[in-house]
């Protein structure tokens, strides 16, 4: 198989191109990634030299550079992880994720479907889905009600991947999956920013009262997903992935001061996210009937994985978190340069 990874230097984009070299010995991949500040090649830095991997920079929503890549490679499917991910940065400025996620995804789907492309996978979120109740759980079935501008742009991707299967008879599959956890997630989202500051001894933002609940995945376990998908889903269809593990976000945040040894008195409550989600759970039955997936880490071993990788990575957090970063980040929470949360 000669597949086209976009996205594949970010956090589940780099775990699956590793996942695939490792499990399809045969397969030759090509890596399109434009690098954004969440996009890292020391992710990859196993695979260098690996003569199956070719890395290309180069943004998603440029026509000439997905058409080379796709036309002169002989590319035969696609899976697309490339976009702007972070719920609150598209609070702040939703541009961005207007062009990457649906004029991206939209460019990755027309040069495809013109260029011959058999497969196409679009990794999706359940956040398209919008927010819970107390109880059920999200469907294929369940409308699309997106309450944050990343959710709505991930949502029109979905829907552009429905329209190519029923118009153009494309082979455009999508999932839809819950949050993930594991190596190689860059530090603004909420466990890798747990863990690294309780590391440090430093304060826990925790948005509104912390009962916000969602359900986590291992990456590892996604990644087998969207390669069943990838091989056996059907055209047209979406198919929703997740553990059936739901949490409060207090509740992670006291397992892992619990794991690291520190005290609660770190966390911080601080104003709520607008538009917050309260609650997201998926009924992955679908997936697990047709594809015979099945998630394999269970949390609490996967959390201590985690916590144990970024414990032995602290270099690679601090590559990754520049000075950009630093700015983001003490702007966003309010923080002053003893890391104390002020909002
Ligand atoms: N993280 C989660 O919990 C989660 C859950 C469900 C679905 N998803 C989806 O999975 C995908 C990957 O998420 P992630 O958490 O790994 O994201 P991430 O932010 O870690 O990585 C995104 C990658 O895409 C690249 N990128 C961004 N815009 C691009 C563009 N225009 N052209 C080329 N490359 C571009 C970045 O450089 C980066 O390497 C996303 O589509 C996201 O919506 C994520």
């Amino acid at each position: 198989m000669r597949l086209l990874v976009t996205g594949g230097a970010g956090f589940i984009g780099s775990n699956f191109v590793l996942h695939v070299l490792r499990e399809r010995p045969a397969w030759r991949v090509w890596n399109l990634d434009k690098l954004t500040y969440a996009g890292n090649l020391e992710n990859l830095a196993s695979a260098r030299g690996d003569p199956r991997h070719q890395f290309i920079k180069g943004d998603i929503c440029d026509a000439a550079v997905v058409e080379r890549t796709i036309a002169d490679q002989g590319i035969e499917a696609v899976i697309n992880f490339a976009a702007e991910t972070h719920v609150d940065r598209s609070i702040a400025d939703s541009e961005v994720f207007i062009r990457s996620n649906v004029l991206g995804a939209h460019v990755l789907l027309d040069v495809g479907r013109r260029r011959g492309v058999k497969r196409h996978v679009q990794v999706g979120t359940d956040e398209v889905y919008g927010s819970l109740g107390e109880t059920g759980c999200f469907t294929e079935e369940t409308p699309l009600a997106p309450n944050s501008p990343y959710a709505a742009a991930k949502a029109a991707a979905d829907l552009l991947c429905r329209a190519f299967a029923r118009t153009h008879g494309y082979g455009a599959i999508v999932t839809r999956c819950s949050n993930n956890y594991g190596p190689f997630q860059f530090p603004e989202k909420m466990l890798p920013l747990m863990i690294a500051n309780a590391m440090h001894d430093r304060q826990l933002p925790v948005y509104g009262d912390g009962m916000n609940v969602r359900d986590w995945l291992h990456v590892e376990d996604h990644c087998a997903a969207l390669l069943l998908a990838l091989e056996r889903g059907r055209p047209g269809e979406v198919y929703n992935v997740g553990g059936k593990n739901e949490w409060r976000n207090l509740d992670v945040v006291k397992l892992v001061l619990r794991r690291l040894g520190k005290p609660e008195s770190l966390i911080r409550f601080v104003a709520d996210r607008p538009g917050h989600d309260r609650r997201y759970a998926i009924d992955p039955s679908k997936i697990m009937a047709e594809l015979g997936w099945a998630p394999r880490v269970a949390f609490e071993e996967g959390l201590s994985r985690t916590i144990a990788w970024y414990r032995e990575n602290a270099a690679w957090v601090a590559n990754v978190t520049s000075g950009a970063y630093q700015d983001y980040y003490r702007a966003m929470y309010q923080v002053d340069e003893q890391g104390r949360v002020r909002r």
